[in-house]
């Protein structure tokens, strides 16, 4: 029997372990994976990712890294030694940083954890690159770090709804895309500009959705998960 894959990845954006931790108890780890990043890890550290695998969930660890070639790929074995299901780097690193990186991860074996690339920042505008010296239009500067990743050996990139019809039809079937900025159809956009539902996304050629505060934020957190699930297999 094949082990499920769940579509869902619940953004842990919490500031402690003790909070991450109350949180996941309320969840089905065969319904979602969960996202440690920046916060939460430097709050907790390696401790928080190892109690939320005994709890039975998947982590994917979004910590972008950005370096030297090998201080990048010396991060992701610490990422894939801890076992984690994903992990990130910045695909604006270069094609040493991430075949190093894959050659890291490559190392585990069927275990190793799935390497994405960050290709834009969301939150940066086409002046914010011009600024960093980037004269492209966002778009052509995504799919060009996205085809690098691909070339590097990555497993995928993150990216925005908008962006996958355009990288599904470049990029190759396997190549995921990771897809955060998802709002359900009665959830609050928040601080989010460009929203997909979750239908919509995976309908765009999403793989897996990354989703913080629609289900965090919610009284019931478990029926939020659920009402997701629900609306992703009937396709509302
Ligand atoms: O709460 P919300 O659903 O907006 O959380 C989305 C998660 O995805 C957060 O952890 C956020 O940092 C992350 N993210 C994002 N937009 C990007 C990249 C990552 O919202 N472009």
């Amino acid at each position: 029997m094949s082990l499920p894959d769940p579509k869902i990845i619940i953004a842990l954006d919490y500031s402690s372990e003790s909070l991450a931790l109350a949180l996941a108890e309320q969840l089905d780890p065969t319904k979602c994976r969960l996202k440690v990043g920046k916060e939460l890890y430097t709050a907790a550290g390696p401790s928080v990712v190892r109690a939320l695998q005994q709890l039975g969930f998947e982590i994917f660890l979004d910590l972008k890294f950005h370096d030297i070639p090998n201080t990048a790929a010396k991060a992701c074995a610490m990422a894939a030694e801890l076992g984690v299901w994903m992990v990130n780097v910045h695909a604006s690193g270069g094609r040493t940083m991430m075949e190093r990186c894959v050659e890291a991860v490559d190392a585990f074996g069927r275990e190793r954890p799935r390497l994405i690339g960050v290709t834009v920042l969301t939150s940066l505008t086409k002046a914010d690159l011009v600024e960093v010296g980037i004269h492209s239009d966002p778009v052509e500067q995504v799919q060009r770090l996205a085809g690098l990743a691909q070339s590097c050996g990555l497993d995928g990139v993150v990216c925005s709804a908008q962006e996958a019809p355009v990288l599904r039809q470049e990029m190759a079937d396997s190549f995921l895309l990771v897809t955060p900025g998802i709002r359900p159809k009665s959830a609050s956009a928040n601080d989010q500009k460009r929203i997909s539902t979750p239908s919509e996304a995976l309908s765009l050629g999403v793989d897996y959705l990354v989703i913080g505060r629609p289900i965090t934020q919610a009284i019931s957190p478990s029926e939020a998960l659920l009402a997701i699930d629900r609306e992703i297999t009937l396709g509302l």
